[in-house]
């Protein structure tokens, strides 16, 4: 899967992190993720997962570790810098502003991408082939979306800034099942866009039918990791419950 001659979209050596005043929370995470696949992160409520992807993006803090993009160090950039450096980060909930239009929102989120590499009108419009119904709406309030299309629109917002990695938190989170497979179908466009998708997920059943690896977090360590292809759900169902038991 990662061969030694592919420089890993992001690399993670011994990650630990945690709230101010409390423990650790992320307990030495250590993962690479090659350019171009879809990396599913599942694991009990509480494992860590936000925790471990707010890392990511910069806002929370890293106690130990490092993280590469493309082999460029971020661990000790800002959150605005991070995505300087190609990593984008859409959160699990508000991540659009509701009473903007569209393209409010879409504007919004190239206002401050002055200077990233491949930024502009051509990046805009592959973005919103990708996004159809949010490329035909652009007078549209983002409140009056249906949930599946507003995740399109954080989806578009973050791609926005040409990203190697994509950070997703549970982007089908309260979705009707219509909905979590379409979310699940922009996730695989994302990816062949050329985009490293790292995906939290509920959902494990259709994380896992577009992922290509999967890691399973459990208070905050990684407790598996493994071809999506190798791994039945049964696997997975043992193994949550052995450890939360
Ligand atoms: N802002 C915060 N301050 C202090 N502790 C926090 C904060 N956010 C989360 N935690 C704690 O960190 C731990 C991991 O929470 P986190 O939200 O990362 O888990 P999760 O795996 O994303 O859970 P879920 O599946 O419910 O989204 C929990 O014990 C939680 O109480
Ligand atoms: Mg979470």
């Amino acid at each position: 899967m990662n061969p030694d001659n592919i420089i890993p979209a992001l690399s993670i050596r011994d990650l630990r992190a945690g709230y101010p005043g409390g423990g650790d929370i992320v307990r030495g995470v250590t993962l690479d993720q090659p350019p171009e696949t879809i990396l599913a992160v599942i694991g009990p409520n509480g494992s860590g997962k936000s925790s471990f992807v707010k890392t990511l993006a910069g806002l929370l803090r890293s106690r130990e570790g490092s993280i590469e993009v493309t082999g460029e160090a971020v661990t000790s950039l800002s959150p605005a810098k991070r995505v300087m450096a190609g990593l984008a980060y859409v959160p699990q909930e508000e991540n659009v502003f509701r009473n903007l239009t569209i393209r409010e929102n879409l504007k919004l989120a190239t206002e401050f991408l002055r200077g990233r590499s491949g930024v502009g009108p051509a990046q805009e419009a592959q973005v919103l082939s990708l996004f159809p119904e949010i490329g035909r709406r652009p007078k549209t309030l983002a409140g009056d979306l249906s949930g599946g299309q507003r995740q399109m629109l954080a989806f578009a917002c973050a791609l926005l800034s040409n990203p190697e990695v994509l950070l997703l938190d549970e982007p089908t989170a309260g979705l009707s099942p219509k909905f979590v497979s379409e979310t699940m179908e922009a996730v695989a466009r994302v990816r062949e866009a050329g985009v490293a998708v790292l995906l939290v997920e509920q959902n494990v059943a259709a994380a896992l039918r577009i992922a290509d690896e999967v890691m399973v977090l459990v208070a905050g360590r990684k407790s598996l990791q493994a071809r999506a292809s190798d791994i039945s759900n049964a696997d997975l169902a043992d193994l949550f419950f052995a450890k939360m038991q």
